[in-house]
């Protein structure tokens, strides 16, 4: 018997148990699930959630001038643009939005805070909440760019420049030296001088002390936490592996499409030296989403009786790096048809759904669930669209006058029953208006 997945993401009960302690420190079977490359796991500590990330603010926080940075607050003073752009995105907001509070609320597991907001204090318990550092801004500067005192950063800045690579003129070099980066003492390392092809200019110094990344100027670096299994049936809530049914595969999916080799995360996501850099607008970012999504429908040559029509309903995503919905496994585009009274006639989601496996095809080592139904619009191939179709019979008199609306999902169905939160978090409505048929 198929029990319906009641919109846990972890398997709710605890079947198998006996192979923890065997198990442990190996076998992390399943794609992109592996400890991460050395160079992620060392630089940034990152552990694709297994663990969290142990962070002392005080003791390896940055110093410009010998004056500590703490946490993102810091930041502000000379990088507003990119601040004010980090603190309206959801980012900064993994950990304290209230969609994922729900939820966390409903699978109160370390695992989803390993992911949502990473720091934890040195030998801390990460089962205890006070042990957890700076979660209020989630997926934070410091998560991604601080490490043993020094600025993690893609390649070797330009020292003297402002950070969107502009020189310092009078008023930012004097808000700068206020700030106290007029007299800068930072120095690049001997192994990231390597890492560079540009020589040092004598004459200026640093800002910051840099460790050079290469890594995050790649969608490998994003992919550490945007790519990732269901935990295996004898995961507990605290104690986990990875079996080998994705979860996210928003990096993967990537690397099917057109956009492989052509644009990054990065490129599309955190746009840097722009007035948008560090927004990472997704699936809240509606106005976005009005753009890059299309819908429209051709009338095929099919009268399945005398007074209806086939018709091929087309979801379009234009310049989407990868499938769409991506990312959450509760995400789903819903599309509803209307005829001219404004009765709903259809409506069907593009999303992935998955279900429990009965209780007797479940193992240990694999994950409790199956993918059961994946009508999201694939990843761009051959063209930088991509489209799902959809084929349904219409009355023939209404052909004329469709109307639909496309809304993007927050929950699925059955968290949907019993969620507590307003619609307006939990759904926004991205486009509506005439269907335009195509003959
Ligand atoms: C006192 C001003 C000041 C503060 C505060 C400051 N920065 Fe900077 N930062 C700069 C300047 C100036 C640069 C340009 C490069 C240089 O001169 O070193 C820079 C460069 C950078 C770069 C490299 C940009 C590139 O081109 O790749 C990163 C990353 C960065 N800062 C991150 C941070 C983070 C994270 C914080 C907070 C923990 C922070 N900065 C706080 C002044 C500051
Ligand atoms: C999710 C990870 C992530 C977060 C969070 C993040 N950054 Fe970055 N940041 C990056 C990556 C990746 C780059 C690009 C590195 C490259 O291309 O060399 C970057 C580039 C930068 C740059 C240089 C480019 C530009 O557009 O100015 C600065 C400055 C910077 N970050 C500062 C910050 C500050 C300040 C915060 C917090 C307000 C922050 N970052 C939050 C990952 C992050
Ligand atoms: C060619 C551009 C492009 C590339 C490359 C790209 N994306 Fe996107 N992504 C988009 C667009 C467009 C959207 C729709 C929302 C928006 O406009 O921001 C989106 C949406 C998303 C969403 C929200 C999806 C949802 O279902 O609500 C996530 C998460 C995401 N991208 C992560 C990534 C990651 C991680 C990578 C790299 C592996 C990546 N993207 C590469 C363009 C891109
Ligand atoms: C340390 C983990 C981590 C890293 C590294 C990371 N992200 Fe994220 N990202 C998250 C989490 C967690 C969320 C979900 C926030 C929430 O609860 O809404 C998120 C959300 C997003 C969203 C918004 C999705 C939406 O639907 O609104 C985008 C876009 C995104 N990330 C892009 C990127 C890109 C591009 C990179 C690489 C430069 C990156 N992320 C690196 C953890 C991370
Ligand atoms: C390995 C990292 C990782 C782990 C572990 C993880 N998440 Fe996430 N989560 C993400 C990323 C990345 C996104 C953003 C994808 C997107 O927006 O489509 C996300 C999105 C979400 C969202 C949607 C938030 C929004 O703004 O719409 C919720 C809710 C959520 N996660 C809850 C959880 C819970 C509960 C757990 C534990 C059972 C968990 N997550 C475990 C990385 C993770």
């Amino acid at each position: 018997m198929h029990v319906l997945f009641l919109g846990m993401r972890i398997a709710a009960p605890v079947l198998f148990c006996v192979c923890v302690l065997t198990l442990t420190g190996t076998l992390l079977s399943g794609m992109y699930c592996e400890p991460a490359p050395s160079q992620l796991s060392a630089g940034f500590r990152f552990s694709r959630a297994l663990s969290p990330i142990e962070f002392d603010p005080q003791a390896e926080g940055v110093r410009v001038n010998g004056e500590l940075l703490v946490d993102s607050s810091d930041c502000r003073e000379c990088h507003t643009t990119v601040y004010d752009n980090w603190y309206a995105s959801r980012h900064r907001v993994a950990f304290t939005n209230e969609l994922y509070q729900e939820s966390h609320a409903r699978e109160p597991s370390v695992w989803c805070v390993n992911c949502h907001a990473p720091f934890m204090r040195p030998e801390g318990d990460p089962e205890i909440s006070q042990d957890r550092v700076q979660v209020a801004d989630g997926i934070s500067c410091m998560v991604c760019h601080v490490r043993d005192n020094r600025i993690l950063t893609g390649s070797r800045p330009t020292p003297g420049l402002d950070a969107h690579g502009r020189l310092l003129n009078d008023i930012d070099e004097q808000v700068a030296r206020e700030a106290g980066a007029s007299m800068p003492t930072g120095v690049l390392a001997e192994s990231d001088l390597q890492a560079s092809n540009q020589t040092e200019d004598e004459s200026r110094t640093y800002a910051h002390e840099y460790t050079v990344m290469p890594v995050m100027r790649s969608a490998e670096f994003c992919a550490e936490c945007h790519q990732f299994n269901f935990l295996t049936a004898d995961s507990t809530h605290t104690d986990f592996r990875y079996a080998d049914l994705p979860m996210q595969s928003t990096y993967t999916e990537w690397k099917a499409s057109d956009y492989f080799d052509r644009s990054t995360c990065q490129s599309c996501h955190l746009m840097r030296d722009t007035d948008d850099s560090h927004a990472f607008p997704g699936g809240h970012a509606v106005e976005r989403l009005a753009a890059v999504l299309a819908v429209d429908a051709l009338l095929l040559d099919e009268f399945p009786d005398n007074t209806s029509r086939l018709i091929e309903l087309r979801v379009v995503t234009l310049g989407v790096g990868h499938a769409f919905p991506t990312g959450d496994l509760f995400r789903a585009l819903k599309v509803r048809l209307y005829v001219p009274d404004g009765s709903l006639q259809r409506e069907f989601y593009l999303h992935k759904l998955y279900r429990s496996l009965p209780v007797d095809q479940q193992t240990a080592d694999r994950a409790a669930r199956t993918l059961v139904r994946d009508t999201v619009i694939p990843p761009p191939v051959g063209d930088y669209a991509s489209a799902r179709t959809e084929v349904l019979d219409w009355p023939r008199r209404h052909l004329s006058s469709i109307r639909y609306e496309l809304s993007i999902e927050y929950l699925d169905q059955s968290n949907r029953l019993t969620t507590r939160l307003p619609e307006d978090l939990t759904r926004a409505v991205i486009k509506s208006g005439a269907l335009h048929i195509r003959n």
